[in-house]
């Protein structure tokens, strides 16, 4: 476990952005505002994405357009049963994608594949840092 600055984090995003293989399935654990949206989205500056959209509703899919192809965030928070997963169509996200990054996972359950890498963010005392792990 690391605690790291924001703006370390957002440095390892961006590199750990650079450095994955095509079509890697990342998933992010963590309470609300432990840093996993801030994680991903540096995460897509590493795979080339210029512009993410914050988008003012909730969407559970969005797409970015990365230099060797799509870059998919799913969050899966508002999804009170993991049976409404089964609407995303997860064929194309996976074979199309160049990277899917995935947060809260957990609620998704079965829906998702065998991931390449889990991480998992926390809050410490510290309120300007936040703990990483891979796991
Ligand atoms: N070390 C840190 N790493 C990541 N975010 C941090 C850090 N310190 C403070 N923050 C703030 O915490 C919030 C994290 O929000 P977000 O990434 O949306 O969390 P999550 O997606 O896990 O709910 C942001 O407002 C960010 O500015
Ligand atoms: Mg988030």
């Amino acid at each position: 476990m690391r605690a790291l600055t924001e703006a370390q984090l957002l440095a390892e995003g961006e590199e750990l952005g650079r450095t994955l293989p095509p079509g890697a399935l990342l998933v992010f654990e963590g309470d609300l505002g432990a840093g996993k949206t801030t994680f991903i989205r540096a995460i897509a500056r590493g795979l080339g994405v210029e512009t993410v959209t914050t988008s003012p509703t909730y969407a559970l899919v969005h797409r970015y357009a990365g230099t060797r192809g799509p870059v998919f965030h799913l969050d899966c928070y508002r999804l009170r049963d993991p049976e409404e997963a089964a609407d995303l169509d997860w064929e194309s996200l996976l074979s199309e994608g160049d990277a899917v990054l995935i947060e809260w996972p957990e609620r998704a359950g079965a829906w998702i594949p065998e991931p390449t890498m889990r991480f998992r963010l926390g809050h410490l005392d510290d309120p300007g840092r936040r703990s990483l792990e891979a796991f």
